[in-house]
């Protein structure tokens, strides 16, 4: 059985955090998502056939959904809160000069930093509040914490390194088990031979994330939403599961967008391209957005904490063709799926793009929040409107 996480015992007394209080759930959403839940404690079962089914079950979810529940995971709720709290805190209390000594610089092609309600592309411009604020710890924000994180997180860092390294080196190094298993492969292959390795986050980050509500006016620019649809670019996604409804997937891309339902204390997790395109398209990245929540939550904060897990920087994006389960399937090729644009640059002979190329020239190009501005006329798939792109000569497709 996997260890549980424990946080660290302090060794300095630290500031009095108060406790993050979650808010009331929505009584306005009846149509969710189907989202499956996959129970990780059944991963260390020794009856086999509690084995065989979490794998069956795993299998499916991330075919057809690409989102799944992770539950059993082994972060208690209060530990889970405590992060919570500690996130709260830092958004309450980071001082103003760390807020502007800190800034994010996303044509840098990472998030890095402090991200303030003004937007990404540019704090002067009045159109690009979007009321999201970030604080984005990446490998450079643990290696120098005295000079990158903000003076009033600091006391607690201890703890949040404790819990980023559960999160990547047990919470994701068993979920990666149970998907080589799912590729029928070894199973630490894709830990050994995707993943990024070393330190807290590794080539990821993890976020803190407070969406303020929004003013009226603001809210009719936005048309309902606060984070434009997109995929994630690593190999998964972990974001725990918050009272304030506002996560929205859309697994087929046909425009029938649906709200993930709150689940205490369940992480939410999604596979990012690089694990669709390595899987050739077995496993999906599937499309979501942050939308404004429902009514009854429209004017409450939501705090959102997430790591995202990156795929080796200098790893080539390419199926693993050695999957038994590839070679028996064939490659799962959609109209609309990442995988089959990077296998028409590979058929082609072209050098598609590493993991770090095609992750920092995303962030530098696209940013997160801001409508797509586009010269021309949007591509209709399906029914729905996207930008076409190309990015190192693969395809990308940006809802418009
Ligand atoms: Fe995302």
């Amino acid at each position: 059985m996997a260890a549980p996480f424990v946080p660290p015992k302090s060794t300095h007394t630290k500031p009095y955090v108060p406790e993050w209080v979650p808010p009331p759930t929505t009584k306005l959403v009846t149509d969710w998502a189907h989202v499956t839940e996959v129970d990780l404690s059944k991963l260390d079962s020794e009856d086999p056939e509690v084995v065989k089914e979490l794998l069956a079950t795993t299998k499916k979810a991330i075919k057809e959904d690409g989102f799944i529940y992770l539950t059993n995971y082994g972060v208690s709720l209060s530990n889970l809160h405590r992060q919570f709290s500690l996130a709260q805190y830092l958004h309450r209390n980071i001082s103003e000069e760390d807020k502007e000594r800190l800034v994010v610089d996303i044509k840098s092609g990472k998030f890095a930093g402090w991200k303030g309600r003004h937007g990404f592309v540019d704090k002067t411009a009045k159109n690009n509040f979007d009321g999201i604020e970030q604080f984005n710890f990446y490998r450079e924000e643990f290696d120098s914490m005295d000079s990158k994180v903000p003076g009033v997180i600091k006391p607690f860092m201890d703890e949040i390194v404790a819990f980023c390294d559960y999160l990547t080196q047990s919470v994701n190094r068993r979920l990666l088990k149970l998907l080589s298993r799912v590729l029928e492969l070894p199973d630490d292959y894709l830990w050994d031979h995707v993943q990024g390795q070393g330190g807290p986050v590794n080539d990821g980050y993890f976020r803190h994330a407070l969406f303020h509500p929004l003013e009226s006016e603001v809210k009719d620019r936005m048309a309902g939403i606060r984070m434009m649809g997109h995929t994630d670019y690593g190999t998964t996604t972990m974001l725990f599961s918050v009272p304030v409804t506002a996560l929205q997937i859309c697994p087929k891309r046909d425009g029938n967008w649906k709200y993930v339902k709150y689940n205490p204390g369940a992480l939410v997790i999604n596979l990012g391209e690089a694990l669709e395109i390595i899987s050739a398209g077995q496993f999906k990245a599937t499309l979501h957005k942050v939308a404004q929540p429902p009514a009854d939550q429209e004017n409450t904060e939501r705090l959102s904490i997430v790591l995202f897990n990156a795929a080796k920087s200098d790893l080539q994006l390419k199926p693993c063709d050695n999957s038994p389960l590839i070679q028996r399937d064939g490659y799962n090729l959609t109209s609309y799926g990442v995988f089959t644009e990077f296998n028409k640059a590979l058929q082609a002979g072209m050098r598609v793009p590493t993991c770090k190329e095609w992750r920092e020239l995303q962030i530098a190009r696209k940013g997160q929040s801001e409508p797509q501005k586009k010269n021309g006329t949007p591509k209709i798939i399906n029914g729905v409107k996207f930008w076409e792109d190309t990015y190192m000569g693969v395809k990308v497709l940006l809802p418009a």
